[in-house]
């Protein structure tokens, strides 16, 4: 698995992903999308929507705004419970989430150094006495073992002679080495081993003002998701797009919230984008909707190139559901820090509804003609993250090879979502006649697929570029395309795969055809008819 650093270089070197405000230093845990990650995020999107809205004949989209009616907020419960537990520490000031506490100290810098060196002696006591005498000093300065090691390794020797250190007993290692001067456990500080203040809560959400004079103006929040712009307009999209159920309303668009650890580059940001689905049912079928959206859901990350391997589904405990939620299953992926959650797929039941009913007064229910009956629908809400999809389709596709003895970087995208579709590429620039016809062929290819023309480095230079960003073919116009006084022009241009590097000669009048099978995945079948040669 690669590690997110290369990714991140990757990112920032060829234009996906730049940090955001970077002259300014940054501000943490922002993104822009650069030249390309723009293409290849709004292909992620494009794809999600064509395959869930315009594909099916039971949903319909819309696009809601970000700041609503402060209520709304009221009756989603999240001014009430829409909070992560929050603990900071008292020297160095760090804050984390209470939940990914553990997990934080486990892989910060100070508890790998301490692991390494438990690892390496036999003697646990010894290894404690030298790590905090050494790298525990620059590492960990504020935690108690390197601040009164003394005293820590007295108590240490008493309770554990012959420890040899293992995973399960992380929790115990930390009680013996992070305490209080009166020997009372405290939660040591993953970036400076100072003590963490108890966990409380801290809203999630981000307030803004609307008007122009802050005292008078109406306090609201940025939409921490955007799930509830479809749910107050459910009777608005019912009569006007009359229709039956089941159906689903679609939407994609930013939302906010004031996460406390951001982190893992766009894994976690407090500025996103969702891909949400709120898919209405009679009472009574939803358990079955619930199981097709998630096989479906399940299913559309494989069918745009993640590899099995690499996606899994993971069924909520009981005690991790939301209390309205019947069930819920995340679609999770093996990001580099292990797996997380993708997306979310939930039932949940008529609680929307019923709660927005009740606060606005406005009844939102349905008219069911067979039954004569009115009915609450339940609701089924696949919800995924377009920035969290787009890192996983950019982490799955990424590859190092060898390639005659040199390091070949190459992003192997599904083609519909390279940000890139072609590029065109002149082997002499100096010959007038080959650059004007790439020139040409590359503005009428433009028409239907994303091109571009090349011509500023060498051939192995040119293509090995066009691997690193995606870029599925690579078509080169060459001596033998415009003749020259020799020999006559053959009017032929070597089509080359990215994953491959085989390369087919086509005549260019039939380029468009052959490119149209191309992205439809008929490598092979054109490789017979035209035979092969490598690059
Ligand atoms: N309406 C349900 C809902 O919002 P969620 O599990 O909180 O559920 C759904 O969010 C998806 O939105 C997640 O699976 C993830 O892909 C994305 N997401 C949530 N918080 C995010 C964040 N801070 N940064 C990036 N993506 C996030």
């Amino acid at each position: 698995m690669v590690d997110m650093d290369k990714i991140v270089s990757l990112c920032k070197r060829r234009g996906f992903i730049f940090q955001s405000s970077e002259i300014y230093g940054g501000l943490g845990s922002a993104w822009d999308y650069g030249p390309l990650g723009v293409e290849f995020k709004n292909h992620v999107k494009r794809l999600w929507w064509r395959d869930n809205v315009h594909l099916r004949d039971d949903m319909v989209g819309v696009d809601a705004a970000i700041t609503m009616h402060p209520k709304v907020w009221e009756a989603s419960g999240h001014l009430a419970s829409f909070s992560d537990p929050f603990t900071g520490c008292t020297v160095c000031g760090r804050h984390y989430r209470g939940d990914h506490l553990a997990e934080a100290i486990w892989s910060s810098k100070w508890f790998e150094s301490l692991k390494r060196r438990l690892a390496n002696e036999d003697d646990a006591m010894v290894a404690l006495q030298k790590w905090a005498a050494g790298d525990g000093k620059k590492l960990a300065p504020n935690l108690a073992l390197v601040q009164r090691p003394e005293v820590i390794l007295a108590l240490w020797k008493a309770k554990r002679s012959g420890y040899r250190f293992v995973q399960s007993e992380f929790g115990e290692l930390l009680d013996a080495i992070a305490c209080a001067p009166d020997g009372t456990p405290h939660n040591p500080c993953p970036n400076c081993g100072g003590q963490m203040s108890e966990p409380r809560p801290a809203s999630l959400m981000l307030e803004t003002f609307l008007g122009p004079v802050q005292e008078t103006a109406t306090k609201t929040y940025l939409r921490p998701e955007t799930a509830q712009g479809i749910f107050v307009n459910f009777d608005n999209v019912l009569q006007a797009s009359r229709k039956k159920l089941p159906f689903g309303i679609a939407q994609i668009g930013k939302s906010f919230r004031n996460e406390i650890t951001p982190g893992n580059f766009t894994f976690r940001t407090r500025e996103f984008e969702q891909m949400e689905i709120e898919f209405f049912c009679t009472p009574g079928t939803d358990e079955e909707w619930h199981q097709r959206w998630i096989d479906d859901r399940f299913a559309w990350y494989q069918k745009y190139g993640i590899r099995k391997e690499n996606i899994q589904l993971r069924e909520h405990e009981k005690d991790e559901l939301a209390f309205y939620a019947k069930r819920c299953v995340d679609v999770e992926y093996l990001f580099p820090m292990g797996w997380s959650e993708l997306e979310g797929i939930a039932n949940r039941t008529d609680y929307d509804l019923k709660q927005h009913s009740n606060f606005s007064g406005k009844v939102l229910e349905y008219f069911d003609e067979e039954t004569k009956q009115k009915l609450i629908p339940y609701v089924i809400e696949p919800s995924a993250g377009a920035d969290r999809g787009a890192l996983a389709f950019l982490v799955d596709a990424y590859n190092e090879e060898e390639v005659r003895g040199e390091r070949r970087v190459v992003l192997k995208f599904h083609p519909e979502l390279a940000p890139i579709k072609i590029a065109v590429l002149p082997l002499l620039k100096k010959n007038g006649r080959i650059v004007e016809t790439a020139h040409k062929l590359c503005a009428d290819l433009r028409k239907c697929w994303y091109s571009v023309y090349d011509d500023t480095a060498s051939i192995g230079r040119l293509y090995r570029r066009q691997d690193e960003v995606g870029t599925p073919f690579c078509v080169t116009v060459d001596v033998q395309t415009v003749g020259d006084d020799k020999s006559k022009a053959d009017e032929k241009v070597t089509i080359r795969d990215r994953d491959t590097m085989a390369q087919v000669r086509v005549a260019m009048s039939m380029l468009p055809a052959v490119m149209e099978r191309l992205m439809a995945g008929e490598w092979a079948a054109i490789h017979r008819e035209h035979g092969v040669t490598k690059e």
